[in-house]
């Protein structure tokens, strides 16, 4: 089949790309555009061409099996240029998404039309990269500079009619796109012809302008957002096609960055976490209705990621002033949804519709997956699923959100235990895209199956995880949090350690995130063991938890936060309370401290693989840039430590 064929509508030729599943610019696709320009160019019988897709997609970007690699010719950049210069006026006719490269092409296109529903976009940034042709030339000069600043420094594309606002869309159009497009191509040859992208003037910018954007596209921590506004900045100061060498520069340099190399790594650890290859053929189970057993904080969160999913939710809580609580919870992320201008209020009421709560577990017969996020208590945890083991179907997937308990004791006498799993979502569940999957040894692979499926359509990145305390996520935060510790006992101060974490591109250094947090979880799951009888040695942590210091919640943790504050501030109450086991300040360069933290957590997470805990080190580097906030941009510790 090819990938590009052509027809023709009267003096109109109709271009569609065939190349399943997005459209991707591969090669061929590349070599057979450069073809039909010259083939339509000679056709006399031709006066423009409607440039379409056949397909979910317009040319969703580059070809991500040419990631990495060498270019191959001929080079986008050369095929848009070609476009823009041919003969007869070419019309992109856009939907589903135009990204990247197909976005370029599109602007190499005389004129754009697109369906109301399409989005256009230059999401290079997301992979350590600028657009590399004309992306950050083009668009200035059809679209304005602001719209083109926030376009590409922030990689997140906009929807047909705001496009369309700011000129970088022609038409947008209801109904039938290619009909239509071939109308606006017919029209468009009755007036005169507006210059082509390269040609149009382009609006210098203030001083000002350029620092605030500095500002805002720095946010990040990673430098393709920055490369990619000096890119727009050089292409509003120089002309066409010095600006676009000075882009092909950048591009070419930043496509060997180790930044690119980490998004790489990431993305395409993304894209395979849904659909491990080891799930591929097996059945899996409907899920229509979910339950979720406690409404608290994760509770609230897992039954708003699934109403967001359209999954009706069946609450259970213990009386009827926690139902109301729990449904207060829910109803409160969804206000703040609103709030936020990121929800209707119909979608909001739509949302909370499909909520039913009840302290009646029977209302949970009908359920194909109940989630268990109540007290982490074992004794609680063991009558909740005694309950379900009684009132749910034998086909129903009974889960668990235990952070830290083995679900192997969770599970101890259950009916069918073959139904059960663990399903550990991260707080706020709602928000963060990691849930990592625990099966157990009675776990039949339907279910571990269905569990990644309804993950993927929740919007999270599933990771398998083996049994052992703390799963993967959980069990590196602790050590990463003792060899902080260990740091502040060699002298190391507090601040410091948080500091270079932050400079590292973590929000938050390993201290100031579990004063947010709370320092108690750590300290009641250590005491728990020590009840236990094992021999668990006092930290600096459980030091402070014991005279009160809890973290923001308490006024102070490792920091202060006078007056309900929450900016840390150093802490001498703290120093007093630890100064026997610190030795004496000392100076420890940033670099030290994260290459300490660094390799703390690859040494972690080798010992997970070794174990056969994780599958892959991508998915421990998953666990944590999805559930720990680890810098994307670095790859996570297994990429960074050369284990990938
Ligand atoms: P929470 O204390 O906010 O909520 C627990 C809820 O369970 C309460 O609303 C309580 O009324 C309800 N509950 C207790 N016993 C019940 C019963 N027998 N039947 C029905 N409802 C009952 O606790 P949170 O933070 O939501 O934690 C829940 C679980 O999720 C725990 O296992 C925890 O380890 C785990 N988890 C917590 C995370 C967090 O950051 N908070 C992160 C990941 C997992």
């Amino acid at each position: 089949m090819d990938v590009l064929t052509c027809r023709r509508d009267g003096n109109i030729a109709i271009v569609t790309i065939n190349n399943p599943p997005v459209n991707a610019l591969s090669a061929a696709v590349r070599q057979g555009l450069w073809q039909m320009v010259e083939t339509l160019d000679a056709d006399d019988a031709v006066q423009a061409v409607v440039l379409i897709c056949a397909g979910r997609t317009f040319i969703a970007g580059a070809d991500v099996r040419e990631f990495g690699q060498p270019p191959v010719e001929p080079h986008l950049p050369d095929v848009v240029d070609r476009i823009e210069a041919a003969r007869k006026p070419w019309v992109a006719a856009i939907h589903g998404t135009a990204l990247g490269g197909g976005f370029e092409v599109a602007m190499g296109c005389r004129f754009r039309v697109a369906a109301s529903d399409a989005k256009v976009g230059l999401p290079e940034v997301g992979l350590g990269l600028i657009p590399g042709a004309s992306g950050t030339v083009r668009t200035p000069r059809l679209g304005g500079v602001t719209a083109a600043v926030e376009l590409v420094t922030s990689g997140v594309p906009v929807g047909a009619a705001r496009a369309c606002q700011a000129g970088l869309i022609d038409a947008v159009i209801e109904g039938d796109l290619e009909g239509e497009a071939v109308r606006f191509a017919r029209a468009a040859l009755e007036r005169e012809l507006p210059h082509p992208a390269s040609q149009r003037p382009i609006e210098p910018m203030p001083e000002e302008f350029w620092a605030e954007a500095r500002k805002s596209a720095g946010k990040t921590g990673h430098q393709a957002p920055l490369r990619a506004l000096d890119s727009i900045r050089f292409a509003t100061e120089h002309p066409f096609a010095e600006a676009m060498r000075h882009e092909r520069e950048i591009f070419l340099e930043l496509r060997i960055s180790s930044e690119a190399a980490a998004l790489r790594h990431v993305f395409f650890a993304e894209r395979a976490a849904p659909r491990p290859a080891r799930l591929k053929d097996i059945t899996l189970w409907p899920l229509s209705t979910i339950g979720v057993v406690g409404g608290g904080t994760m509770g609230a969160g897992i039954a708003a990621a699934c109403r967001n999913a359209g999954l009706p939710v069946v609450l259970i809580e213990r009386d009827g002033e926690a139902v109301a609580k729990g449904v207060a919870n829910i109803a409160g992320i969804f206000a703040g949804s609103v709030k936020r201008g990121k929800l209707s209020a119909e979608a909001q009421a739509e949302r909370m519709a499909g909520v039913t709560a009840t302290i009646d577990y029977a209302a949970l017969a009908d359920c194909d997956l109940v989630v268990e996020a109540v007290f982490e208590e074992i004794g609680v945890k063991r009558a909740v699923f005694r309950q379900l083991g009684q009132v749910c179907r034998a086909d129903a997937i009974l889960a668990t959100n235990t952070s830290y308990l083995d679900p192997r004791a969770i599970a101890d006498g259950l009916p069918h235990p073959e139904r059960f799993i663990g399903l550990h979502f991260f707080s706020p569940a709602h928000v963060m895209k990691l849930v990592e999957i625990v099966p157990t040894d009675d776990t039949v692979p339907e279910v571990l199956a269905t569990v990644f499926a309804l993950s993927q359509k929740l919007g999270k990145f599933p990771v398998q995880s083996g049994i052992c305390e703390g799963f993967i996520g959980n069990r590196i935060l602790k050590r990463y949090r003792a060899e902080a510790e260990t740091l502040v006992c060699d002298g190391v101060a507090i601040a410091a350690v948080d500091a270079a974490m932050r400079s590292f591109g973590f929000k938050m250094g390993p201290f100031e995130s579990q004063d947010l947090g709370g320092l108690d979880i750590a300290f009641l799951q250590r005491e728990g063991l020590r009840a236990a009888g094992q021999n668990v040695p006092d930290t600096l942590c459980d030091i402070l938890v014991r005279a009160g210091r809890k973290g923001q919640k308490t006024g102070g943790g490792w920091y202060d936060y006078p007056a309900g504050s929450r900016a840390p501030q150093v802490s001498a109450e703290t120093e007093r309370l630890l100064s026997a086991h610190v030795a004496a300040g000392r100076d420890v360069d940033a670099d030290q401290i994260i290459s300490r933290l660094l390799s703390a957590m690859a040494h972690e997470g080798q010992a997970i693989l070794n174990e056969g805990i994780a599958a892959s080190a991508a998915d421990i580097d998953l666990v944590e840039i999805h559930g720990y906030g680890f810098p994307r941009w670095k790859g996570g510790p297994m990429f960074l430590a050369g284990k990938v």
